[in-house]
């Protein structure tokens, strides 16, 4: 086929929007894919082996799609959402569409989903409510629900229920299928519903436009086995997966040759990196240290479990350079009765031990917590127990969180005796704890010199920078813009409650870069 040939299959092949119109004349060409998520599915856990796929393309006749067409992604959630949608306008923009940041002026809005918590669910309803006026307005506007939320049963049937104005939703597991679920969306009159609930494979080659030059994620494994008895991601993000660390050393020197300055590794549960191997022992550890040799500043990772944390990979954070000295690590509860209702797994006790080791290898190091008040059940001895291991461990900082049922999770069938206001009351005396050692952590670096990479001015104040600092403080400082995308050192004038105010001194040399 020449050039000319193949230009005119490839228009002959584009879907316009005016298609969706005409489905029913088209509609029997197509197979129709609705497949819908199922918690039961989601839940199992089989032996099948991993597969991986490095032959991922968009197919010919999709190619010119998006000729003329906009698309907008609004992401709520975690940095694992983050990213999928930097996969996710990777592919966009292969189907040839461009990027907007309005939604007036989108073709395709996608909202990515949390499910985390009942209030990131509410938002996006919101969200879908508003929209609908836009719809209305635009009917050939195609709106989407993709990401943690469309794993859900109950999200699925209320979305086909009470906004029908929605016309796709798919899974996390399919997010490499977005080419045909647009084809599909454009020629169908109905909503397409493509939701995996079970998946074991590793998608390699996607596509990706990440949003900064500066800091880049890179995944390392997908999924959670651990099964805590709060948590929805074990069903919305599926059984655990790694990837082979030939491919994340391979992404992340790339990286690095092409300037970025820091990376962060990310997994629902990176401890358990590589315990799905099968020809291998190979853990966290092990790919750190060979993550660490490579020229990029900085390597962080998240988020961690306790229980697998194991004594390699303290001895090889222990090493420094380019693995930075900040750890968060999810503690949840600081007492072991409550820990054991949560399926974590470890006892306070076993917590303050791996704190311990940690400390004793990394002397400086900066530890991080996330920590969930008002569990079913929790007495005020226990929640003081929580406030006890926050000071006992000096978190520098902390997400809190109040308990959210989850519906099909085991702790959305526990009774609960503890009344709402006793649970917000919990969540105002742990904040304060949360700010009095976050401010006190803050306090000591006045007058000190920081290293800052910096991420470009400050979302306040364009004339000030910010950046963040080996342990993860955010600096607001002065300097000069050509500062931006580069470590440089900061004399801290003024410490906040979370965050540091200071001046430039100096660029730090290259050689100073490991
Ligand atoms: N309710 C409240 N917080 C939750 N988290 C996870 N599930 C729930 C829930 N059902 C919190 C945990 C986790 C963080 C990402 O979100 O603290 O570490
Ligand atoms: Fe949820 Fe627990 Fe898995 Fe973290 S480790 S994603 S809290 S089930």
């Amino acid at each position: 086929m020449n050039e000319k040939q193949r230009l005119e299959s490839q228009q002959s092949n584009a879907v316009n929007p005016s298609d969706k119109k005409s489905a029913k004349d088209y509609s029997k060409y197509f197979e129709r894919v609705i497949t819908a998520p199922s918690l039961k599915e989601a839940k199992k856990r089989g032996k099948e082996e991993v597969k991986y796929h490095h032959d991922f393309s968009i197919p010919e006749k999709f190619r010119g799609m998006g000729e003329g067409r906009k698309f907008y992604i609004r992401t709520y959630g975690c940095q694992m959402n983050e990213h999928d949608t930097e996969v996710m306008s990777g592919i966009f923009m292969a189907l040839g569409y461009e990027p907007t940041d309005r939604t007036e002026d989108a073709n395709v809005i996608l909202l990515n989903t949390c499910a985390i918590r009942e209030n990131a669910e509410n938002k996006v309803f919101g969200e879908l409510g508003h929209l609908k006026a836009l719809k209305m307005e635009k009917p050939d506007l195609l709106l989407g629900v993709c990401g943690c939320m469309s794993q859900e049963e109950s999200v699925v049937n209320k979305i086909l229920k009470m906004y029908q104005h929605v016309d796709m939703i798919f899974g996390t597991h399919n997010i490499h299928r977005l080419p045909y679920i647009l084809h599909e969306a454009y020629m169908s009159k109905e909503m397409v519903v493509e939701v995996w609930s079970k998946e074991g494979d590793v998608i390699e080659n996607l596509p990706k436009v990440r949003r900064g030059n500066i800091k880049a994620w890179v995944n390392i494994m997908y999924g959670c086995d651990k099964f805590c008895t709060y948590c929805i991601v074990p069903y919305t993000r599926g059984k655990e997966r790694s990837r082979r660390p030939e491919e994340i050393i391979q992404e992340v020197r790339q990286l690095a040759a092409q300037g970025y300055k820091e990376i962060t590794l990310l997994g629902q549960n990176v401890n358990a990196y590589g315990k799905d191997f099968e020809d291998m022992k190979y853990g966290l550890g092990d790919l750190m240290d060979e993550l660490r040799k490579i020229d990029i500043p900085r390597i962080r990772f998240t988020t961690s479990h306790p229980r697998d944390f194991d004594d390699h990979l303290i001895e090889v954070l222990a090493k420094g350079g380019n693995l930075m000295d900040h750890i968060h690590l999810p503690v949840q509860s600081g007492s072991t009765e409550i820990l054991k209702i949560m399926a974590r797994k470890y006892t306070r006790e076993q917590y303050l031990e791996l704190v311990r080791k940690i400390k004793a290898a990394i002397p400086d190091v900066a530890l991080t917590t996330d920590i969930i008040v008002g569990y079913p059940n929790e007495t005020e001895e226990q929640f003081e127990e929580t406030l006890s291991l926050y000071r006992e461990v000096g978190f520098e900082s902390a997400y809190t969180f109040i308990y959210s049922p989850r519906e099909g999770t085991p702790a959305a069938k526990m009774e609960d005796n503890v009344p709402m206001e006793v649970k917000k009351a919990r969540l105002q005396r742990l904040n304060d704890l949360v700010n009095e050692l976050s401010a006190k952590a803050l306090k000591q670096y006045e007058g000190q010199i920081v290293e800052v990479l910096v991420d470009g001015e400050s979302k306040n104040n364009p004339d000030v920078l910010a950046g963040y600092t080996t342990k993860n403080k955010l600096v607001n400082f002065t300097g000069p813009k050509s500062a931006i995308g580069k470590i440089v050192k900061v004399k801290i004038t003024e410490a906040k409650t979370w965050s540091l105010n200071g001046e430039m001194v100096e660029e730090l040399e290259p050689a100073e870069v490991k």
